[in-house]
C-alpha cells in the first residue's frame, strides 16, 4: 500500500510514468472512463480549497468512481472534538483512498498510520503540497518539453508557501536546475528546504533583477492564514505585482505559473499574455491526479 505524503515518496522514474499516463489520459480519455468503477475517493478538507479538492473529485468521477467527503472542519465531527486519528479510522472504513488537507504540518503522515487505505497529502500547513507539485511538473513538461536545464524563479511567500517547498524538492532531482528565490526578507525560503535539497540558487528581493534569465516564473500568494499578526500581512501582501511592464525584459518563451488562488500578485492584464500558463496549469492538475489515483489504487 502506497501513500503520497512527500513528493520524494515517488521516484523520478515513477513521476515520469505518471506524466506519461496523464498524457495518455489527455489523448484517450474514453480508455480510462471505467477504470475506477466501484472505487470511492474520500476528500477530507480541514482547510479551504477550490482547485485541489474539485480536481481530485473530477478526476475520480472521470475514472468512473465515486466521491465522498467534507470541505471544511466545521461540517465534520472535528467540530465536536473528534481527533484526526479517529476521523481517519472511520473514513478508512468507507473509502478506498483518501485525499486530505489539514492546517497542521504532518497531519497526513499521522493519518497514514491510522488506516490501511492510501493517504494523499493535499496540503499540510506551510509544509508540503505534493500533488500541486505533480501538477507543476506536468505543466513544465508539457510547456517546456523537459524537466532539466531550467532556470526557475520562485517569487512571493517562499516561507509559508507549501507548493514552493515541494516543487524545490522535486526539481532538485533533475540535471542543471538553477533557482532564483525572489522574496522580501521576512518571507525567505526556510533553511531546511535549501539544505535538504542541495540546490544551486541565488536570492534577491528584486523581481526584475534576473527576470531576463528565467525559463519559469512561479508566482505565489502571500499566505495570509499563516501569519501571526495582520499588520505584517498587510505590509507584505502587495510586495510583488507582476504586470506587463515587468515582463518586458523576460524571455519570449517564459512560462508564468501560479498554483492559484491569485490575490494581487499577478495583474489581470498578464492573463492574455501567451506566456501566462496558470490556467493551463489548473487543467493539467486533473489529469495528473487521475494518473495518481490509478497508481495508488494499483489499477493498470
Ligand atoms: C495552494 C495551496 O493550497 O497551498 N493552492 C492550491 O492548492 N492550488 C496555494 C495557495 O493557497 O496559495
Amino acid at each position: 500500500m502506497r501513500n503520497l505524503i512527500d513528493i520524494k515518496d515517488l521516484s523520478v522514474t515513477e513521476i515520469e510514468e505518471l506524466i506519461k499516463v496523464a498524457e495518455d489520459i489527455m489523448q484517450n480519455p474514453d480508455k480510462y472512463s471505467e477504470k475506477c468503477k466501484h472505487k470511492k475517493l474520500a476528500t477530507l478538507f480541514f482547510e479551504p480549497s477550490t482547485r485541489t479538492r474539485l480536481s481530485f473529485e473530477a478526476a475520480m468521477m472521470e475514472l468512473g468512481g465515486n466521491v465522498i467527503g467534507f470541505s471544511s472542519a466545521d461540517s465534520s465531527s472535528t467540530s465536536k472534538g473528534e481527533s484526526v486519528s479517529d476521523t481517519i479510522r472511520t473514513v478508512g472504513c468507507y473509502s478506498d483512498i483518501i485525499a486530505m488537507r489539514h492546517p497542521k504540518e504532518g497531519a497526513p503522515l499521522v493519518a497514514s498510520t491510522k488506516t490501511t487505505v492510501p493517504i494523499i497529502n493535499a496540503g499540510d500547513g506551510g509544509h508540503n503540497h505534493p500533488t500541486q507539485t505533480l501538477t507543476d511538473l506536468l505543466t513544465i513538461y508539457c510547456e517546456k518539453k523537459r524537466l532539466n536545464n531550467l532556470t526557475i524563479g520562485l517569487c512571493g511567500d517562499l516561507k509559508f508557501g507549501r507548493t514552493v517547498h515541494s516543487l524545490i524538492t522535486a526539481m532538485s532531482r533533475y540535471e542543471n536546475i538553477k533557482f532564483v528565490f525572489i522574496s522580501p526578507e521576512e518571507l525567505k525560503i526556510p533553511t531546511y528546504v535549501k539544505v535538504n535539497s542541495n540546490i544551486d540558487y541565488i536570492e534577491t528581493k528584486d523581481i526584475e533583477e534576473y527576470i531576463d534569465k528565467l525559463d519559469i516564473l512561479y508566482m505565489t500568494r502571500v499566505q495570509k492564514e499563516r501569519f501571526f499578526n495582520e499588520e505584517d500581512y498587510l505590509r507584505l501582501k502587495d510586495y510583488y505585482i507582476l504586470d506587463k511592464e515587468k515582463l518586458e525584459k523576460a524571455k519570449k518563451d517564459l512560462c508564468i505559473m501560479h498554483p492559484l488562488p491569485r490575490v494581487n500578485e499577478i495583474s489581470t492584464e498578464v492573463d492574455d499574455d501567451p506566456r501566462a500558463c496558470y490556467f493551463k496549469q489548473v487543467a493539467y492538475g486533473k489529469y495528473i491526479r487521475m494518473a495518481l489515483l490509478l497508481k495508488l489504487l494499483d489499477i493498470k
